[in-house]
């Protein structure tokens, strides 16, 4: 099975792909507010669940999904939740890709797109309009990370700030950050078991060769090994809602 396959199997219980409970999800998208007739758009979008509940919220506005590797899924349940007319999903590299100012831009889990956290403040920034609104979320590290955290996640420490040097990037990139999230033990553990948990359900009761079976539990075990004894309690994530702070400051 190609990379692909295997992540979209492991997205099926939990589609949003970050460590974010979906009522959390509905909370921080809560402090977005697009006016009518405005545009969003969904940077590494995956499953696209940041970009729907956004739709779903404000009937006035409509969005763009951008992701290299679109999961089918993600059409499939905007048109279920009748948001087909309001989206459009493109397939291809958000780090190259423009269509002009946004008045929303989403960025949540995907700064590996742009090269890290910093680049992505960097690309959300070219993406919004002066004055427009901002979500995103990336890692942290929680506690400074041990050996076996770095070997697990194949990083180096300065890969991820703390939450307080995420907060500095933002303000450095001039953003003000409004409500933020840390995401807690549970919501980690949630995802990650569903990930792990996903794979392990669908290789033995869906898969149809015995080497998609395999590969589907090797890749299952692999990933809980590397969180339970790396990266557990140590790895973060935070999400922030974002305002830009030059207009602000520009309308005092
Ligand atoms: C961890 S997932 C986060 C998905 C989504 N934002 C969410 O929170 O559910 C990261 C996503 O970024 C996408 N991605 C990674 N590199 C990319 C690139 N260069 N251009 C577009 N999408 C990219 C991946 O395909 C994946 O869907």
């Amino acid at each position: 099975m190609e990379r692909s396959e295997i992540f979209d199997i492991a997205h099926l219980r939990h589609p949003i792909a970050a460590p974010v409970a979906p009522q959390r999800l509905r909370e921080l998208v809560g402090w977005l507010r697009p006016s009518d007739g405005a545009r969003a758009v969904d940077l590494g979008c995956g499953e696209g669940e940041w970009l729907q509940e956004l739709l779903l919220t404000y009937p006035g506005i409509t969005g763009v999904g951008i992701d290299h590797m679109l999961p089918a899924s993600a059409v499939r349940r905007a048109g279920e939740r009748r948001l087909s007319d309001r989206v459009r999903w493109v397939e291809t590299d958000a780090a190259t890709w423009d269509d002009g100012a946004f008045d929303v831009v989403l960025c949540v889990g995907a700064s590996h797109a742009f090269g890290g956290l910093k680049d992505m403040l960097v690309a959300v920034r070219r993406h919004l309009r002066p004055g427009g609104q901002a979500l995103i979320g990336d890692s942290i590290w929680e506690s400074p990370p041990s050996a076996s955290a770095l070997a697990a996640l194949e990083v180096s420490a300065d890969a991820y700030p703390d939450l307080a040097g995420f907060v500095r990037a933002i303000r450095e990139h001039g953003f003000e950050p409004s409500y933020g999230h840390v995401s807690t033990l549970a919501e980690w553990d949630d995802y990650q078991f569903s990930w792990s948990g996903s794979l392990v359900d669908w290789a033995v009761r869906e898969a149809s060769t015995t080497e998609d079976r395999d590969q589907a539990l090797a890749v299952a075990r692999e990933h809980l090994e590397a969180w339970l004894s790396g990266a557990r309690r140590e790895l973060g994530f935070a999400t922030f809602v974002l305002h830009d702070a030059a207009a602000a400051g520009a309308r005092d």
